[in-house]
């Protein structure tokens, strides 16, 4: 859940993001969660303390969670709100500050593992920022990115490959690309055939993506598929001319799901194949620049539609 929420903060949007707590000193709460991306923290006449309480009479401060930071906003509080012992509008929480509130005073502890999903989240947006850098550059790969991971991963599962595996495959196929970012929009773009010299400044991509993306640690296991996406079946592709079984598993479905995605999408130099005439295509470069057994997996694929 991603709430938004206008105040002196700005327009925030709040984040599920779990691994804080408040230990609160004296008090039978004890050790309160920070489970909800704004944890409001109030006081009444009868109560001493009320968190995420809907009969506080009087709100005193709120707690929010940020982009993997956690914030405290004194809510015009009779009091005030103290942080370490000085008086605070709003502030950043560090681990282990002390955050008093009248009489109340409580530890904010955040933990030292960090929320696996919360990386995930963020990989994934790193991905897709990446994937959108290079259709910037490229008009003619709009979409054309998204419509080859999808193709890969279907054609991973249908190959009954670990959905852990799938994934992997499918952020391949995101990125298979990413390397263009390094060739000219002139060539990339270029409506005529490709001078052979033109055509070897292009080829480089393969190479480019996997050295973009390189400093990336978990994209590591990816990189192989990026840099052999452009081998064929057999052995007359580049960069490295491998052939068969030589080629990366996951390069061989990026490739099959590349061409199909090429073939029936609209080029500079030519109009979009039906699926008819790529299943055609398709079937003829099966075992020459396609592997045959995934060219026939998606072969099934594309009739089953
Ligand atoms: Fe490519």
């Amino acid at each position: 859940m991603i709430e938004t929420l206008s105040g002196e903060l700005g327009e925030l949007k709040l984040e599920e993001k779990r691994l804080a707590i408040l230990q609160i000193a004296n008090h039978s709460m004890g050790i309160v969660s920070l489970d909800t991306p704004q944890v409001i923290i109030g006081r009444s006449a009868e109560v001493d303390l009320h968190i995420n309480d809907t009969y506080i009479s009087k709100i005193h401060a709120r707690i929010l969670a940020l982009h993997n930071s956690y914030y405290i906003e004194d809510l015009s509080s009779r009091n005030g709100t103290m942080v370490n012992g000085e008086p605070v509008k709003r502030a950043l929480l560090a681990n282990k500050d002390v955050i008093s509130l009248g009489r109340t005073n409580m530890r904010f502890i955040q933990m030292d593992t960090i929320d696996e999903n919360y990386i995930k989240k963020l990989n994934l947006q790193m991905i897709q920022s990446l994937a959108l850098a290079v259709e910037a550059k490229d008009p003619y790969t709009k979409g054309h990115s998204e419509r080859v991971a999808e193709l890969s991963e279907k054609l991973a599962a249908t190959m009954g490959y670990l959905q852990s595996e799938v994934e992997r495959v499918r952020i391949a196929g995101i990125l298979h690309d990413i390397g263009k970012i390094g060739v000219s929009e002139v060539l990339l773009g270029k409506k005529e055939k490709l001078e052979e010299s033109e055509y070897e400044l292009v080829k480089l991509h393969s190479m480019e993506g996997r050295n973009i993306l390189k400093p990336l640690f978990f994209l590591n296991d990816i990189l192989p598929a990026i840099y052999h996406h452009h081998e064929r079946f057999d052995g007359k592709g580049y960069p490295e001319g491998l052939s068969g079984k030589d080629i990366p598993l996951w390069a061989r479905i990026i490739q099959v799901a590349d061409t199909y995605a090429a073939m029936t999408s609209d080029r500079p130099y030519r109009p979009a194949l039906t699926d008819e005439q790529a299943i055609k295509e398709i079937t003829n470069s099966a075992g020459t620049q396609l592997d045959p057994v995934i060219s026939h997996v998606l072969v099934k694929i594309i009739k089953s539609k």
